[in-house]
């Protein structure tokens, strides 16, 4: 343990970012140990992190963030320098159907890790919340920048005050909301992001643009959720990643840190380019491939954030849209089936074919 510079804890670690952050971190900094805690839900693939598994700087703890003793078993058996806090229910359809799971995973989870880590020997020296832009709720054209309040406080809407326009969003936004909050109320030196709807490969398919890409490769339609023009800004995975890294070093500590790309994609012309890059038709038929079905309970139509604040500490998005997309659909292709050979838990009940974020 003592051979290593810093010892690094990643909750949600097999996940979507989680993975690409661990093995960001078990290849970049060998002198650094990796502890992923992960309880392994159905969103995660083993396969996601077999390229650093037998890594000498990488160990696994399959459990549960919200069992305090597992927690604290971690914390006193390890010295804890930094916590990447990403162990989460993530997606938006599943917190309709069943926000109590999700207000224990995201809520209690993260209290019950920031006391773990608070009642520590060796307290942790940074503890990064990754949250997101969600929080603020949707806006037509209000730019949110950290200094915006989070959806939990602001659910009205205020049309006096110009075109400013919040709107409650989904149950695990609002949770993270507050989990946001509960992170800067602990005497840990935290730091939290609130990223753009992150992409890349090995995204489960519940997500929009896997979810998009599965059911394209399986000659079905992209289902759209219903007629309201809704757009999302996306970031590619290795841009967020470098937020996460770059933070961990320069950033302020009971800073929050918006990490947005600034590339914001209409819903319908995503499920257009993805027609195009993956069924290889013209034009004219590219709407042959489309289905509009019936939108969810609430309708964000988009997250506009700034990232200023990021930006002067020298960040900026590396990746261009068209790459992103190219590397992402090139991925899915070469691996079609990355979900479906080696299934974890089972899946939440099926969502009527609906895309998600
Ligand atoms: N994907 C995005 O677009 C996005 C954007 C902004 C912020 N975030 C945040 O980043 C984090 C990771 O997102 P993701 O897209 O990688 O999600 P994901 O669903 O792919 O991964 C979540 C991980 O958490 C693990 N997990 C769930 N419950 C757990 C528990 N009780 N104990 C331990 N582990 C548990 C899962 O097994 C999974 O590996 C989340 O907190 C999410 O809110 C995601």
């Amino acid at each position: 343990m003592g051979a290593f510079e810093r010892t690094v804890l990643v909750t949600g670690g097999s996940g979507f970012i989680g993975s690409h952050l661990v093995c960001s971190l078990v290849c970049g900094h060998p002198d650094w140990r990796i502890i992923n805690l992960d309880s392994l839900d159905y969103c995660c693939s083993p396969r996601s992190l077999r390229s650093v598994e037998d890594r000498s700087n990488y160990t696994f703890f399959q459990g549960d963030v919200c069992d305090s003793s597992t927690l604290d078993h971690i914390f006193s058996t390890h010295n804890i320098d930094v916590v990447f806090h990403l162990a989460a229910r993530t997606h938006v359809e599943s917190s309709f159907q069943n926000p109590s799971s999700f207000q224990w995973v995201n809520v209690e989870g993260t209290r019950t890790l920031l006391r773990a880590a608070q009642r520590a020997r060796h307290r942790p020296q940074r503890f990064l919340y990754i949250s997101t832009d969600e929080v603020y709720g949707a806006s037509t054209n209000w730019v949110f920048d950290e200094c915006s309040e989070a959806q939990e406080r602001l659910q009205t809407s205020a049309t006096n005050a110009g075109e400013r326009r919040f709107q409650a969003c989904s149950r695990g936004s609002g949770l993270k909301a507050g989990s946001d909050g509960l992170c800067l109320c602990f005497q840990l030196p935290v730091i939290i992001t609130r990223s753009n709807n992150v992409y890349g490969p090995r995204q489960h398919t519940e997500k929009v643009i896997p979810r998009f890409l599965r059911l394209l490769q399986q000659n079905n339609k992209c289902t759209i959720q219903g007629t309201v023009p809704k757009s999302r800004h996306f970031l590619f995975v290795s841009d967020a990643i470098d937020a996460f890294l770059l933070l961990l070093e320069k950033g302020d500590v009971g800073e929050v840190y918006n990490v947005g790309s600034g590339c914001e994609v209409p819903i319908l012309q995503l499920a257009q380019e993805l027609v195009k890059m993956v069924k290889n038709v013209p034009d004219s038929e590219v709407d042959e491939w489309l289905q509009f079905v019936p939108d969810r309970p609430q309708v964000e139509l988009r997250y506009p954030i700034t990232s200023e604040k990021l930006q002067r500490l020298g960040w900026g998005a590396q990746v261009s849209w068209a790459e992103g997309i190219r590397q992402t659909v090139r991925w899915y292709q070469d691996n079609p089936d990355f979900w479906t050979e080696e299934p974890t838990n089972a899946p939440p009940p099926d969502s009527g074919g609906r895309p998600a974020d």
